[in-house]
């Protein structure tokens, strides 16, 4: 019999329970605070953000599953065990949400949204020109499982799409590959639309800053639906202040909620959300933890491992 400690706080359990019986009846659901004894035999954790120290207690999980695709709400646990593999969030529903969140994004940019709705607010009848989808360049920081879908969601509109990774992708059709720290000026450089995807680790820190910003050709937008490290947000806003970035879209903030009196608010060129541009959706991330659950015991390598190294 599988047995789940699942972790989620402020939502109710009761969809995630359904969920994972509806496809294993005899399935141990153990929502918390309730998760038994440490002696009660072998379970996986499925959680976001759990308690610090809480995993650490339970020494019978053989696997823990991140609610989420980013695992940086687990990794920040100082008690966390270090043996014990982490599986991030790879189903389908994530992937499906993030192309719609980063489709609808990109399209608002390029068609100048933010703008026009400054203008009805203002009662102006201001017409604004948009380029042609081939000539806008749309950049995606990061080309993992989300960036990738998102591409392929961009590419039947028509936009000149590129890509930067870590490691070099092969080539292929409608998007051009950037990769490394030493080609990262040059992938900006040629980017209208800018997509950040990346998940927060050490490296992509602050990685957009003043200067960095400021490689995108003037009148550029910046998306970010990845993790708040990545952009240095007084730059952003120095930038939008001097009307160098014509708009953003964020997701994602190095505060989260972000506070009440953050000057971002007041921007009526950046669209705000409360990182929900992909949530986990409880039919697909039930499906793809159990399936996870049998490649394990079949002593097989999940998918979406995580690389401790690398922190994604
Ligand atoms: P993946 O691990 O599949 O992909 C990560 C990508 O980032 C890879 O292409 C990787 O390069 C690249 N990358 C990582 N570090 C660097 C670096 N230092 N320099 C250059 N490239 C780098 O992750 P997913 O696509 O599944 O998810 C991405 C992130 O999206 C998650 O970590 C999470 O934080 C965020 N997310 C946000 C959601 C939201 O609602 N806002 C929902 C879901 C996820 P390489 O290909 O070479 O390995
Ligand atoms: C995720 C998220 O990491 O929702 O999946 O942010």
């Amino acid at each position: 019999m599988t047995r789940i400690l699942f972790y989620l706080e402020d939502y109710p359990h009761d969809i995630w329970r359904e969920c994972l019986h509806a496809l294993d009846p005899a399935l141990e659901f153990l929502g918390n605070p309730d998760w038994g004894n440490p002696e009660d035999g072998d379970a996986y954790a499925f959680v976001w953000e759990p308690e610090p120290g809480l995993l650490a207690r339970y020494s019978n999980i053989k696997a823990i599953f991140s609610l989420g695709a980013g695992v940086d709400h687990i990794l920040s646990d100082p008690d966390l065990p270090k043996d014990v593999p982490i599986i991030r969030m790879g189903d389908e529903g994530l992937k499906e949400g993030m192309a719609e969140y980063i489709l609808m994004n990109v399209l608002m940019h390029h068609r100048q949204t933010p703008a026009l709705l400054h203008a009805q607010r203002q009662r102006k009848w201001k017409r604004v020109f948009s380029l042609a989808a081939k000539d806008v360049r749309v950049g995606i920081l990061g080309y993992g499982a989300l960036g990738k879908r998102a591409a392929a969601a961009l590419k039947p509109i028509g936009y000149d799409i590129a890509a930067w990774s870590r490691s070099p992708k092969d080539a292929e059709d409608g998007v051009t590959h950037f990769t490394g720290d030493d080609q990262l000026n040059d992938f900006l450089a040629r980017t209208n639309i800018l997509v950040g995807l990346l998940p927060a680790t050490p490296a992509t820190d602050n990685l957009l800053n003043f200067d960095r910003l400021s490689r995108l050709p003037e009148g550029a937008a910046v998306i970010n639906a990845g993790r708040g490290n990545l952009i240095v947000l007084d730059d952003l806003m120095a930038l939008l202040d001097s009307g160098y970035i014509s708009g953003a879209s964020l997701d994602v903030f190095p505060e989260e909620p972000l506070p009440a009196d953050h000057p971002l608010w007041g921007y009526d060129t950046v669209i705000i959300t409360p990182h929900s541009a992909a949530i986990t959706r409880p039919d697909t991330a039930a499906r793809y933890v159990l399936e996870n659950i049998k490649r394990l015991e079949a002593g097989e390598t999940p998918e979406n491992l995580l690389n401790t190294n690398l922190g994604y």
